[in-house]
């Protein structure tokens, strides 16, 4: 009855605005309430507010159908005002949930120009942080995203025209028994209770979160000092915003009280509506809890609707073509890819290759840790090419070779699922400064590893079904499983652009310090290219340096930075060892040693038919044939193979040195400017 005559007060107008100065409402469930509802939201049949239902990428509101007047005009202050709900937020995944819902306060019912997902369905790409827009929201949020500085995927926040919070805490209460603040997750489905409440004469907004069974904390989550006056813009209307983006993130409120200049009415919890019996949490779960047949069909049914209007989104649109039909078990869904590293989300970063991010993730159905790989890749060419091979090369089975799991085509980008090498790349061990903590490599575990390259490379060129060369050997590329050993990693990726490109222009793809002088000049990937790299990567593995080292100082006279050179000027004055990594504190042995430093230089000298092939390198590296006496490796005994005069056998490395920074990616420079 109150209720009524406030809105019949409201109706008549401003000149009686004083006489809804106490206007509240109190809703233990809103079966038969008047909202004003649009997009998902709804009122169910046992009275929840539903604001978003499992619909991809919409919005939902749902708001108090009549205009409040916050402002006192006698005295041009807002008035205090306090509000309290029970919501609920469910996820189909435990570790992820959707877009934050957000209690909100604005000058219109109006969003129909508001986006979706990130923009929680109130703003929009062009209004974001504008003082115009009069909007103070509550986020419950659990999507974190840099853009908006959010701290977390799992936030309460004050928002002021803008999605930059203004404060925001990662959810928690404090619990008044236990004397300390305790973690809550948003989207569990679990019913929480907020209170929002602002004093006029403080200028104070408190923001209150707790677990239904949990009386209101005494100490609020979210305390700010603001004037709320100049972002009023009287009358505003009070409701609520949710939106869905990705995944099946229903959110619910289940009761809502509101008072205006006093103490917004205690909700009666035993009356709140209840809950649906378990959120969508996909697979087991619903079927371990017993769901009537009809209900899991319905579920099923809606899981095929959902995943169908999903692919039809283009924003996660996978792209399909006809004949990659048969390559259905490689590959994998975008929004799969997209949940298991939280939305390639930055704090998921493993590292930045020459060719993409990669990122960690956790495959949702399997829990399966993998490394993703971001490839991006504009032209449409070479792409089937590629693919054929990427999926020949998933099936490379080799202990010392990084299994790809499968792949994921986008627009303008490729995505290369991994297995998940827990101990990262090798080069991290061997140059990093040792402030990093890492653990050190000792010289046994760097044999081991060493020999399982080499008995990798042997594979691909010899053992498997066909030749597979691998372009782009290095130390970075050697990826670490739990047990330290090495596993050749990154492959074909290399071919994707050779494949691509223009077949009159050679590419050379590489790295720079590792690249065959034969490759550079002909492009033609051979066997003995990755002898080549592999020979200045056992230096790298021996020297604990870089192949062209700026930083590095040698004892000799002139400065020294090219690690090839280095090595022979030592052999030449019978000093080879001098070269060895002083990490390893003299701790090694040294038949090992000299053979690794030695196979090395024969490996990368510049006459592709002088380098042996993988199965003699194995067969030195394991003791079975003495590795031949070096010929005499003063760098003018060597004539170039064709003739062309002075050019230096231990190419590149005699020429660019200053052009090019050391480690700079041939692809890269390619990448960036050829296309
Ligand atoms: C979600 O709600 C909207 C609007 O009420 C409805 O059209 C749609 O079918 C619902 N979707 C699902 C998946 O339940
Ligand atoms: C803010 O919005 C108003 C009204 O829509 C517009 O006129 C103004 O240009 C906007 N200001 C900025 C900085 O975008
Ligand atoms: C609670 O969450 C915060 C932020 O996510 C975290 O730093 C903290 O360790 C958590 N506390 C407990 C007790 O789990
Ligand atoms: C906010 O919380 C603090 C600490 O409990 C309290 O002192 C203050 O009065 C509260 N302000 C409002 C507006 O409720």
């Amino acid at each position: 009855m109150f209720l009524k005559f406030a809105v019949l007060f409201l109706l008549l107008g401003r000149s009686v605005a004083s006489q809804q100065d106490d206007l509240g409402f109190t809703y233990n469930g809103f079966g038969g309430v008047d909202l004003s509802l649009d997009g998902l939201a709804q009122i169910t049949n046992n009275g929840l507010l539903m604001l978003v239902n499992n619909t991809m990428q919409q919005k939902g509101h749902a708001f108090y159908p009549h205009p409040l007047q916050f402002m006192n005009s006698s005295t041009g202050t807002v008035f205090s005002f306090s509000t309290t709900f029970v919501f609920a937020m469910y996820s189909e995944f435990t570790t992820v949930g959707g877009p934050a819902m957000a209690f909100v306060i604005a000058p219109s019912t109006d969003f129909s120009s508001a986006l979706p997902s990130i923009y929680l369905g109130l703003f929009n790409k062009t209004n974001l942080g504008n003082s115009s827009n009069h909007l103070i929201a509550i986020e419950m949020d659990c999507v974190q995203n840099l853009d908006f500085n959010d701290i977390d995927g799992n936030h309460v926040g004050i928002d002021i025209n803008d999605l930059k919070s203004v404060e925001s805490a990662p959810a928690s209460y404090f619990s008044d028994q236990e004397n300390r603040y305790v973690n809550l997750t948003l989207f569990s489905g679990h019913a929480l209770q907020l209170w929002v409440e602002y004093s006029g004469e403080q200028r104070q907004l408190n923001v209150t979160l707790a677990p239904i069974e949990v009386p209101k904390p005494k100490i609020p989550l979210l305390s700010l000092n603001i004037d709320l006056s100049p972002i009023i813009l009287d009358p505003m209307f009070v409701g609520f915003s949710s939106t869905t983006a990705v995944i099946k993130a229903p959110h619910y409120v289940l009761g809502w009280s509101f008072k205006m200049n006093g103490q917004a009415k205690a909700l009666s919890l035993s009356q709140l509506p209840k809950l649906p019996r378990t959120g969508p949490k996909t697979q087991s779960k619903i079927f371990n809890i017993g769901f009537p047949v009809i209900g899991v069909s319905l579920v099923l049914i809606s899981i095929f609707l959902i995943q169908f209007i999903v692919a039809r989104k283009k924003k996660f649109a996978d792209v399909h073509e006809d004949w990659e039909f048969e390559y259905g078990p490689q590959r994998f869904k975008y929004k799969d890819l997209y949940i298991a590293t939280r939305g390639f989300n930055e704090k998921e970063l493993l590292g930045i290759g020459g060719f993409g991010k990669v990122y960690r993730g956790v495959l949702p159905n399997s829990n399966e840790e993998v490394a993703v790989k971001r490839v991006s890749h504009d032209s449409r060419q070479g792409v089937r090419e590629f693919i054929a091979e990427i999926v020949s090369i998933g099936k490379l089975q080799h202990r010392n070779i990084v299994t790809l799991l499968g792949y994921c085509r986008r627009k303008g980008e490729l995505l290369l699922v991994y297995d998940f090498m827990p101990n990262g790349s090798l080069d991290k061990f061997l140059f990093d400064d040792e402030s990093t903590n890492q653990t050190k490599l000792n010289w046994n575990q760097r044999f081991q590893i060493i020999k399982g390259v080499a008995s990798a490379l042997l594979y691909l060129h010899e053992e498997w079904e066909q030749v597979v060369v691998h372009r782009d050997v290095k130390s970075s590329n050697v990826m670490l499983d739990g047990d330290l050993n090495g596993r050749l990693g990154d492959f074909g990726l290399a071919r994707l652009y050779d494949h691509g490109g223009n077949p009159k222009t050679t590419n050379v793809v590489g790295t720079f310090g590792y690249i065959a002088p034969e490759l550079a000049r002909t492009g033609k990937a051979k066997p003995s290219v990755d002898v080549f790299a592999f020979g200045v990567f056992l230096l790298e593995v021996a020297c604990g340096r870089r192949p062209v080292d700026q930083s590095f100082q040698a004892s000799s006279e002139e400065e020294c930075i090219v690690l090839v050179e280095w090595v022979i000027s030592s052999l030449n004055k019978g000093a080879i060892l001098e070269t060895v990594d002083p990490k390893l504190e003299m701790n090694y042995e040294v038949e090992e040693m000299e053979l690794v430093l030695k196979l090395g230089l024969l490996c990368s000298q510049s006459i592709p038919t002088a380098r042996p092939c993988m199965r003699q390198v194995v067969r030195y590296l394991g003791g079975e044939t003495p590795l031949p006496e070096l010929p005499s490796l003063s760098r003018s005994v060597f004539v170039n193979s064709e003739g062309t005069g002075n050019v230096s056998i231990w190419f590149p490395y005699h020429h660019g040195r200053s052009a090019m920074t050391p480690q700079s990616s041939v692809a890269d420079s390619l990448l960036s400017g050829g296309r």
